[in-house]
C-alpha cells in the first residue's frame, strides 16, 4: 500500500465537479485580481473566525509583515516568538529590522511557554507572536495578560490552525492581529498562495488593506489619516472629471503588492463549506492513532483540554525519528519532519548568537518530532496499515 503524507489530488477528485465550472468563469470572466470573490471570502471567513474584519492578502508570510508594520513594528524593537515554527514566523520579524527574541515551547503541546515568554521581555519589546503550531491553540490567555500587563502587542500566526479555538472562540480572534496562510497544503488550501488577516480593530483593518495595495487609492488615504491622527476622508463618490481621481495611481503610504488573486478566492470558496468537515476527519484520524499506536518509547501528541486542535500535523516524538521515517517509507508511508531546525539556530539568524542548549525544548522536538499522514479522506485501511507499521517498527 502507498500512503502519502498529504494527497491534495483526492481532495480534488472530489471537488473536480463544482470546482472546474467555477475556475472556467474566473478565467472567462478576464478579471484576475481581487473582484467580488475575494470580497465574499473576506466575509465568509470574517463571520466564521468571529471576527469583526478578515482582509485578505498574498500569503501568510505577508500577513504577517502587514500585521507587524501596521502595529508600528521596525527596526530596533523585539518581537518574541517561538522557534519551533516554520522560518517565515521570525522571517516576518528580522524583514522589517526588528529582532525576533525566541522563547521556548512547552514539550506537551509544542507551544509558546508563557513563562519563557515573560523571562524575554525588554523595554524593547513590542510584541508578542505566538504561533498555533500543527494546528493546536496556544496558551491565549495566558500570553494575552502578559501582554495586557506589558502593554504588548499579541500577534497570532494562525496559519497551521483555521478553525481550531479554546473554548469554542476561533483563533486568530485572540490577539490584536490574526494571520493565516492558504498554502496549498495548509487545511484551507489554495491552488497556490493566498492569506489573510483578521482583526476585531477597525484602524488596523484599514491599514491592511492599504498596505496590501501599495498605500493607494481611498483606503491609502485613509491609512495616512489614522497614521497622522487626522479625520479619515469620507468614501469617494465616483470621481465626475476623469482626468482627476484623487484615490487612483495616487499613493498616500508604502506598501506591499500582496493581493489575493481572483482565482484563488474563487476556489477558497468552493473548498470552505468543506473546512469544519476536512478538519473533523483529521480530528478522527488523529483519535484512530492515539488509540490504536501504543509503544512506550515514543509520545504521542497531546491535545491541550478546552481547546479545539485541527490536526494540520500529526507529530510525535520519537528518539528514532530518522529510522522510523525509513522505515516507514519501506512500506510506502510518507511521513513529514518539521521542523528539523529550531529557528534560533537556522543559518540565516546566525547574528542574533544564539548557542545549541538555548532552548532545549525547542531543540528536543527539532530532533524528534516525526509526522504522520493525518490528511482528511483516508480510509480505515490506511489508518490501520500506518499504526501497524509504527507499532511494529524496531529501532
Ligand atoms: C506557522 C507558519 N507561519 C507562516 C507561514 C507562511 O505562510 P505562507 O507560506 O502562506 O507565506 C506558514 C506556512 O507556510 C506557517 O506554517
Amino acid at each position: 500500500m502507498t500512503i502519502p503524507m498529504l494527497d491534495l489530488k483526492r481532495q480534488y477528485a472530489l471537488l473536480e465537479p463544482e470546482l472546474e465550472p467555477k475556475i472556467l468563469d474566473c478565467l472567462r470572466g478576464g478579471a484576475y485580481v481581487m473582484g467580488k470573490p475575494v470580497a465574499h471570502l473576506e466575509q465568509t471567513l470574517a463571520a466564521y473566525l468571529g471576527v469583526r474584519h478578515a482582509v485578505a492578502v498574498g500569503n501568510g508570510t505577508d500577513a504577517l509583515t502587514i500585521a507587524l508594520v501596521a502595529l508600528g513594528v521596525g527596526p530596533g524593537d523585539e518581537v518574541i516568538t517561538t522557534p519551533f515554527t516554520f522560518f517565515a514566523t521570525a522571517e516576518a520579524v528580522a524583514s522589517l529590522g526588528a529582532t525576533p527574541v525566541f522563547a521556548d515551547v512547552r514539550p506537551d503541546t509544542y507551544n509558546l511557554d508563557p513563562e519563557s515568554v515573560a523571562k524575554c521581555i525588554t523595554p524593547r519589546t513590542k510584541a508578542i507572536l505566538p504561533v498555533h503550531i500543527f494546528g493546536q491553540p496556544a496558551d491565549m490567555d495566558t500570553l494575552n495578560a502578559i501582554a495586557r500587563a506589558n502593554k504588548l502587542a499579541v500577534i497570532e500566526d494562525a496559519c497551521q490552525a483555521i478553525g481550531a479555538a479554546i473554548g469554542g472562540r476561533k483563533v486568530g480572534g485572540w490577539g490584536d492581529v490574526g494571520c493565516f496562510s492558504f498554502f496549498p497544503t495548509k487545511n484551507l488550501g489554495a491552488f497556490g498562495d493566498g492569506g489573510l488577516l483578521t482583526t476585531n480593530n477597525d484602524e488596523y483593518a484599514t491599514l491592511f488593506r492599504a498596505l496590501r495595495a501599495h498605500g493607494g487609492g481611498h483606503t491609502g488615504a485613509a491609512a495616512r489619516a489614522l497614521l497622522e491622527g487626522k479625520p479619515v476622508p469620507p468614501s469617494p463618490a465616483e470621481s465626475e472629471n476623469p482626468l482627476y481621481n484623487p484615490y487612483k495611481y495616487y499613493n498616500y503610504i508604502i506598501g506591499y503588492n500582496s493581493r489575493l488573486d481572483t482565482l484563488q478566492a474563487v476556489i477558497l470558496n468552493v473548498k470552505f463549506p468543506h473546512l469544519d468537515e476536512w478538519n473533523a476527519q483529521r480530528t478522527k484520524n488523529a483519535a484512530f492513532y492515539q488509540e490504536h499506536i501504543h509503544r512506550t518509547d515514543i509520545t504521542l501528541p497531546h491535545q491541550a483540554a478546552g481547546t479545539t486542535h485541527v490536526w494540520h500535523q500529526f507529530a510525535l516524538c520519537t528518539r528514532y525519528k530518522k529510522e522510523m521515517g525509513e522505515a516507514l517509507a519501506k512500506q510506502g508511508i510518507g511521513s513529514g519532519v518539521f521542523y528539523p531546525v529550531p529557528l534560533h539556530l537556522q543559518k540565516a539568524f546566525d547574528t542574533l548568537q544564539y548557542r545549541p542548549g538555548a532552548l532545549p525544548v525547542s531543540e528536543m522536538l527539532a530532533r524528534e518530532t516525526l509526522c504522520l499522514p493525518v490528511f482528511p479522506g483516508m480510509t480505515e485501511e490506511e489508518l490501520s496499515y500506518v499504526a501497524d507499521a509504527v507499532n511494529a517498527f524496531k529501532p
